[in-house]
């Protein structure tokens, strides 16, 4: 009903007229505590990272640091990038079931994978050319995953090498790496055997990758490692002058795996990298030659989990390299459950493709995940921030997955499980 006074209608002597509200100067020290200027850092950087809240935040902060070629290597997808836009749509259909007054003041969110303990169920997935990124590349990515208490996983195409990442990050620091089978069946061997003599302590063996997928921006941009100094690149260093001389007063850009200094070695390494006639024997023959954990990534069908299985692998990662190989490949989150279901007890499933929030760790570890790796998002905040950027991307996991735990009234990522979640 509408009071009468604002419609102009008389006043019912029972209400009292209406008061005036009193007015006063307010004292400066009312003032001085209103007065909250967030404290300003010289070091831009640190800025910049203060204000994103969200990996979607420092993914544009990204965009302006470095040049346009190098965040659309990363940021891409392949052919119409229809995959990599799916991951993201079944996210969103994630719906939450929580349960209310369950008296959980704490959450725990640290979980173990393959027998270690990790601080979330999140791994720093292999990216390759890390030092494109920013010049402290896979060094930076290895200290923040350190610092974190989450494992690394470095690539075969790293810009670092193995013995050199191993060196970082300190004894505790959980290091993974990632082989490709290569058509030089020699090195391929090579490579576990370093990781193994380095201390690495699960081997990753992505399968989803026979020829590289074809991403067109990489193609329409010229994208070559390291850059070519075309017309445009030299424009490019007018607009982006600090990315290209850290990239230029650094050591140079290259492969890592191999020993600097032969070309020779560098060619039949980039020419031998992936093998489109590699088959499970192969992967057995990993499987004997390395004593820990072994897991297949590039998963996409249950059908595929359990030959992995039968040919002794520890885990898989359900994954469609974030929709960077086969555009209109399955959705790694759809395939989850059936996977968890039939496979869970035998083998540690892991999941990566669009996860870019701690909702969608909590929603595939509720799926049958035990833990999600990630790749652009890390390096956004590589790119945004170096080493605190990455840290940064670790955070703000972390306060979004201990949240999402408080909010579905769960006391621990244990306790996740097909109850708490739907796809709508
Ligand atoms: C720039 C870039 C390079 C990558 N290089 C590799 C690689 O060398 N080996 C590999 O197994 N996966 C590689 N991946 C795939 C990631 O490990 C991971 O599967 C994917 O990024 C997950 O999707 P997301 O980026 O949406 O998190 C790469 C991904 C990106 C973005």
């Amino acid at each position: 009903m509408t009071a009468p006074e604002a419609t102009g209608a008389t006043r019912p002597a029972s209400v009292p007229p209406r008061r005036r509200t009193a007015r006063r100067i307010p004292r400066p020290s009312e003032i001085r505590q209103l007065v909250q200027l967030d404290p300003i850092s010289p070091r831009p950087a640190t800025n910049r990272l203060r204000r994103a809240l969200t990996v979607e935040d420092l993914r544009e902060a990204a965009r302006r640091r470095v040049p346009r070629s190098v965040f659309e290597f990363v940021d891409g997808g392949a052919e119409d990038e229809l995959t990599m836009r799916r991951t993201r749509e079944a996210f969103e259909r994630v719906e939450f079931r929580p349960t209310v007054l369950n008296g959980a003041s704490e959450v725990d969110i640290t979980t173990s994978l393959f027998g270690r303990p990790s601080a979330l169920p999140l791994v720093l997935g292999p990216t390759g050319f890390c030092r494109l990124s920013h010049h402290e590349g896979e060094r930076a990515v290895a200290r923040a995953a350190a610092l974190g208490g989450i494992p690394f996983a470095l690539t075969t195409m790293g810009t670092v090498s193995i013995e050199d990442v191993a060196a970082v990050g300190g004894p505790d620091a959980d290091r993974w790496f990632q082989l490709y089978i290569m058509r030089d069946r020699g090195l391929t061997a090579e490579l576990v055997q370093r990781a193994k003599t380095a201390g690495y302590s699960v081997l990753v063996v992505t399968v989803d990758t026979p020829v590289t997928g074809q991403r067109r921006k990489d193609v329409r941009n010229g994208f070559s490692v390291p850059p070519k100094l075309t017309p445009r690149t030299l424009l490019d260093i007018s607009r982006r002058p600090e990315w290209w001389i850290n990239l230029l007063t650094t050591e140079p850009l290259v492969f890592a795996t191999v020993p600097a200094g032969e070309p020779e070695a560098h060619a039949r390494f980039i020419d031998g990298v992936f093998d489109p006639s590699a088959t499970f024997a192969d992967l057995a023959q990993v499987r004997a030659a390395w004593d820990g954990p072994l897991v297949v990534k590039g998963i996409q069908t249950v059908e595929d989990a359990y030959r992995a299985l039968d040919a002794g692998a520890d885990g898989v990662v359900l994954s469609s390299h974030g929709g960077r190989q086969l555009d209109r490949s399955p959705v790694a989150l759809e395939v989850l459950p059936r996977v968890a279901d039939e496979l869970g007890d035998r083998l540690e499933i892991l999941l990566d493709s669009g996860v870019r929030t701690g909702a969608d760790i909590a929603a595939a570890v509720a799926l049958g995940a035990k833990a999600c790796l990630v790749g652009r998002p890390y390096l956004y905040g590589l790119m945004a921030g170096g080493e605190a950027g990455v840290r940064k991307v670790i955070d703000i996991y972390a306060a979004e997955l201990r949240r999402s735990l408080h909010l579905l009234g769960l006391p621990s990522v244990a306790a996740l499980g097909p109850g708490a979640v739907r796809l709508r």
